[in-house]
């Protein structure tokens, strides 16, 4: 059972963020309008779900736009595809019953009506209720399985992490530090570098927008970068390749740098890096990796009772806060998992 459990009411209407125009690029609160309506109820293999904390995901920018991606466009004029935390309202599915605590695709609503196909993880274990949303969310999740699986740190290896104040970042970071890895965290600010450091046990923490990137990467893995966990592309992407020792590993999984993919961004042919250096470059897709996610969970909130991992949460309040809350990630004014609580 979960704990620290926030107050929350049951509203008697529903409150939606509708996607109302499609971005190219980044969502701005333009592209959203909010309504208020009845709340749906579940009919026959379905669940009503309140909604007690909203995910604010990198991955919303993809799923917004009508680009090439895993999944299909949200649907325009419809709530926006969201993760959430919540409580079963009413449940007309075998094994969920009312007072369930689950986490999955609810939506920016109040109330969501969901098959048991939306819902990624029943939260079980004893962590804070907000930590389904980070830890036990897809953030510690894929930090978990991608790491292990496609990165492969050994102990003693010099692994570079990209966002690395962020929700995905730091817990890749404290993971690959839990390996015995050196840790080398890039980010965006003096006070991420100084977060890093002193919550997240980075070894090294760079400020990618000062200074010269090549040149402070190279003094901080001066035999080479082993795994290259990325979540920006682009230039930091370009610049890391030409670092990687014989043999590294570069996971991909995401692209935070890229502003646009119309058109098709370019960059400088780096195949010779990836040819001369036997680099190993994989793309991960959490969604692809459902099977282990429990397991990876129960792993996560293992170290976090230990006091071996800690995180931090941006925590905003209220639904009309999601309608900036992507272009704030993108600006990176988050610090923690950015959250909405609308309990
Ligand atoms: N593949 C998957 O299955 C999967 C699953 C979950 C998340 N992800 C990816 O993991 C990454 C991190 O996600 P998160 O939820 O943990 O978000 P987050 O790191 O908490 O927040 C996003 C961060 O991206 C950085 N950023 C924004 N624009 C940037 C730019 N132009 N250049 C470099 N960095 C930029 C900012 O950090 P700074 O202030 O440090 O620049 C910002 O705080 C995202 O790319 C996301 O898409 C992938």
């Amino acid at each position: 059972m979960p704990r620290d459990i926030p107050a929350f009411s049951r509203p008697k209407r529903n409150r939606r963020v509708l996607l109302t125009t499609r971005p190219t690029g980044v969502p701005e609160p333009g592209h959203f309008t909010l309504d208020e309506g009845e709340i749906p109820s579940a009919g026959d293999g379905e669940l009503l779900v309140r909604n007690i904390y909203l995910s604010v995901d990198p991955a919303q920018r993809g799923w917004a736009a009508d680009v090439a991606n895993y999944s299909e466009p949200v649907p325009l004029g419809g709530p926006m595809r969201a993760l959430a935390v919540g409580i079963v309202i009413a449940s007309r599915v075998e094994g969920y019953a009312a007072g369930d605590f689950v986490y999955g695709f609810f939506g920016w609503q109040d109330y969501a009506v969901v098959a048991p196909a939306a819902i990624l993880h029943r939260c079980a274990q004893d962590i804070p209720l907000e930590a389904f949303g980070s830890l036990c969310g897809i953030n510690g999740v894929t930090a978990w399985i991608a790491l292990n699986q496609l990165g492969r740190p050994k102990a003693g290896d010099t692994l570079l992490v990209s966002t690395a104040a962020g929700s995905v970042g730091s817990f890749v970071g404290q993971i690959g530090r839990s390996l015995g890895c050196r840790t080398v965290g890039l980010t965006g600010s003096d006070a991420k570098v100084s977060q890093c450091l002193n919550t997240f046990g980075y070894d090294v923490a760079i400020n990618y927008r000062t200074g010269d990137l090549q040149a402070e990467v190279s003094r901080a893995a001066p035999q080479g970068v082993n795994v290259y966990y990325d979540n920006t592309g682009g230039t930091i992407l370009d610049t890391v390749l030409r670092q990687m020792a014989v043999g590294g590993r570069i996971v991909q999984c995401g692209t935070a740098s890229v502003q646009t993919w119309v058109p098709q961004p370019t960059g400088p042919r780096n195949e010779r890096e990836i040819l001369t250096r036997r680099l190993v470059w994989s793309g991960f897709v959490i969604f692809d990796h459902m099977a282990a996610y429990a397991d990876a969970c129960e792993a996560l909130a293992k170290l976090l009772t230990k006091g071996k991992l800690s995180y931090l949460t941006d925590m905003k309040a209220g639904i009309e806060a999601a309608p900036r809350a992507i272009a704030d990630l993108y600006a990176g004014r988050n610090t923690g998992k950015s959250l909405i609580y609308i309990g």
